[in-house]
């Protein structure tokens, strides 16, 4: 221990100025503990002194090696530093790359996302494509059948385009004549109006005059020995008012051509039966029977008279004969105008 000690003394001593101060407190101490020990030891100093010199030589080496290395390790230092500084640079872009990585893979995940169901929509839209191809193959052989059928129908309809032209030109000859028919149908129609308004006239202006009456209901009439004027006294018609069923006499209210006729009959008895027809007192006709087996005897006759206004028309029973009529109406006067004058 101790000749580590004096060896490390030595060594110290041997150093350069800057060790100085500290190797005198050091020579202070070993000259006051082992000044014996030093002088014994002489004979080895000069290899000692080798030694030292080759450790001084190394030391130096040391030192120059650790400026070396001090100098080496501030340029690390520095190096470090920057390296530092740009690691934390690194650093920051690293965590906003993360971050950007982090939002697109937000972004990727949302486009799978969707990506998945595009594919889902594509399956879907390829399976409809599949089926519009087959309906449009379906459509297409029908549209072909349709084609073929109008065409067909464009070729009859042009048959009966001509066919209709041919009938309209035919339709409109037939309106000409048909119109120029209507005209003339108008024409006679108007006519026929006028004349059915002048008759019309006619009528309303002519008199009506027509008489029916049958003779009595209480059984027979008996003329005495002169004629007997006859009262039909059952009005059956009397349209004009010329016949009084109270005098007997038909009286003319307009000139004009006159009809007169009468049924009469007599029963139960035997003799003659005679009736006669007066115009204003003339004798216009006589009728005569004669009866001789009870059975029933008619007198009748008819005559067309021109008379004037107020010309009379009676019948008269002759002179010892007589007449019969009850319910059932067998003895009969009548008169009508035929047309006036
Ligand atoms: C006779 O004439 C009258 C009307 O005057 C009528 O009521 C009656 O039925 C007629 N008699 C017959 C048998 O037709």
């Amino acid at each position: 221990m101790r000749a580590a000690i004096t060896l490390l003394v030595l060594l110290f001593s041997m150093c350069g100025a800057q060790t100085r101060s500290t190797q005198t407190e050091v020579q202070t101490e070993s000259q006051s503990t082992g000044a014996a020990a030093a002088a014994a030891e002489v004979s080895t100093q000069l290899d000692i002194y080798a030694e030292l010199r080759a450790l001084r030589d190394m030391v130096e080496k040391q030192g120059a090696m650790l400026v070396e290395q001090r100098t080496t390790l501030r340029s690390t230092q520095d190096e470090l530093k920057k390296m530092k500084a740009e690691n934390t640079a690194v650093k920051e872009r690293l965590v906003a790359s993360e971050t950007k990585v982090e939002a697109l893979e937000t972004v990727n995940a949302a486009q799978e996302t969707e990506m998945k169901a595009m594919a889902t929509r594509l399956a879907v839209s390829e399976t409809e494509v599949a089926n519009l191809k087959k309906e449009n193959t379906a459509q297409q052989t029908q549209l072909t059948n349709i084609k073929t059928e109008v065409m067909k129908l464009i070729n009859a309809n042009a048959a009966q385009d001509s066919r209709i032209s041919a009938s309209e030109a035919e339709v409109e000859n037939l309106k000409i004549v048909q119109e120029a028919e209507l005209t003339a149908v108008k024409i006679r129609l108007a006519a026929t109006e006028m004349e059915v308004q002048n008759l019309d006239k006619k009528i309303t202006e002519t008199p009506k005059v027509a008489f029916s009456a049958g003779l009595t209901d209480s059984g027979h009439i008996q003329a005495g020995s002169t004629e007997l004027n006859l009262v039909f006294t059952k009005i059956f018609t009397n349209v004009g008012e010329a016949y009084s069923s109270i005098t007997g006499f038909f009286t003319a209210p307009v000139r004009g051509v006159y009809y007169f006729r009468f049924t009469l009959m007599d029963t139960e008895r035997s003799g003659w039966l005679g009736i006669t027809m007066l115009r204003n007192e003339q004798r216009v006709i006589h009728v005569s029977e004669y009866e001789n087996d009870k059975v029933r005897i008619y007198g009748s006759s008819g005559v067309t008279l021109p008379l004037e206004v107020g010309d009379v028309v009676n019948l008269r029973v002759s002179a010892g004969t007589r007449l019969f009529d009850d319910t059932a109406n067998v003895s009969t006067f009548s008169g009508f105008l035929l047309f006036t004058l």
